[in-house]
């Protein structure tokens, strides 16, 4: 349906959540598949599993913050791949807090992770694509890329310079055929993210996941698999006039 057959694709963070499921979307429709994820073990086990289902996955382990790993665990990918089609920067993390208690700590980590790691993986890959004149890379941005939200201020912070980059690379490598957008999830649960943050949210005496489902138009939180479904749409022909663009998979929220 999407006509990926062939195709070649790296997905950071496919070890677990919506990095897993585009993982398995993108195998499904007969891409070879390169993941790159910190957690070794969870990313073997998920390779293993596309792997018993007929997929070729390859494995780098490595932090998308650390320039080193990214160079290594990149190139390894793409030796083993070949050229690369699809590049799809899902790796984040998210921590919650009011701004004014957020320590260096976990403003380094999410802008570490969430831009610089985005950036060292994008610069790994896109020359190829720029190369062949050919490539779709998909960011993993967020609707608090979107929108201000009390505790969230480091995480909407990275998220909204994930749409500025998108915008940006997007602007600079058209004319190469290259596209470069990015998706804006909405609460998306049976996720680690998701797991953590409500632990966090919960300490915090805010409203859980399940709660503010409720006032979601579509009255459900979102599946790793609605964003999946987005992303084979924006790597595919079927989105060959668009880029720069951030599409919301929200199911209507747009507001906390
Ligand atoms: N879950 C949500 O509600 C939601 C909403 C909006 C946006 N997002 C975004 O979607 C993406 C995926 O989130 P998720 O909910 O699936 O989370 P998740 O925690 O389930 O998965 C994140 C993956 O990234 C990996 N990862 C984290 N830091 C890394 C690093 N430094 N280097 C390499 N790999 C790293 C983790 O090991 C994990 O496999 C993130 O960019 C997140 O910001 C999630």
């Amino acid at each position: 349906m999407y006509g990926l057959e062939g195709r070649k694709a790296i997905v950071t963070g496919a070890a677990h959540g919506i990095g897993r499921a585009i993982a398995a979307r993108l195998v499904a429709e007969g891409c070879a598949v390169g993941i790159f994820d910190r957690d070794e073990a969870a990313a073997e086990a998920a390779a293993q599993t596309l792997r018993q289902a007929g997929g070729t996955v390859f494995v780098a382990s490595g932090d998308v913050s650390a320039k080193a790993n990214v160079a290594a665990g990149i190139g390894s990918l793409m030796e083993r791949l070949g050229e690369v089609d699809i590049l799809v920067n899902n790796a984040g993390i998210c921590r919650v807090g009011k701004l004014l208690e957020t320590n260096d700590t976990d403003w380094n980590a999410t802008f570490g992770v969430n831009v610089d790691g985005l950036f060292h993986v994008t610069r790994e890959v896109a020359p190829q694509m720029i190369a062949r004149r050919r490539g779709a890379i998909i960011n993993m941005a967020s609707w608090m890329g979107k929108s201000g939200v009390a505790a969230y201020g480091a995480y909407c912070a990275s998220k909204f310079a994930v749409v500025a980059l998108t915008q940006s690379f997007a602007a600079e490598v058209g004319e190469f055929g290259v596209r470069v957008n990015a998706i804006a999830p909405g609460l998306i649960v049976d996720t680690q993210m998701r797991d953590e943050s409500e632990v966090e949210r919960k300490a915090q005496g805010l409203p859980s996941a399940q709660d503010r489902a409720q006032s979601i138009p579509l009255r459900r939180p979102g599946l790793p698999e609605d964003i999946a479904k987005a992303v084979l749409f924006l790597a595919s022909q079927q989105a060959d006039y668009i880029t720069g663009e951030t599409i919301s998979v929200t199911g209507g929220l747009w507001n906390d």
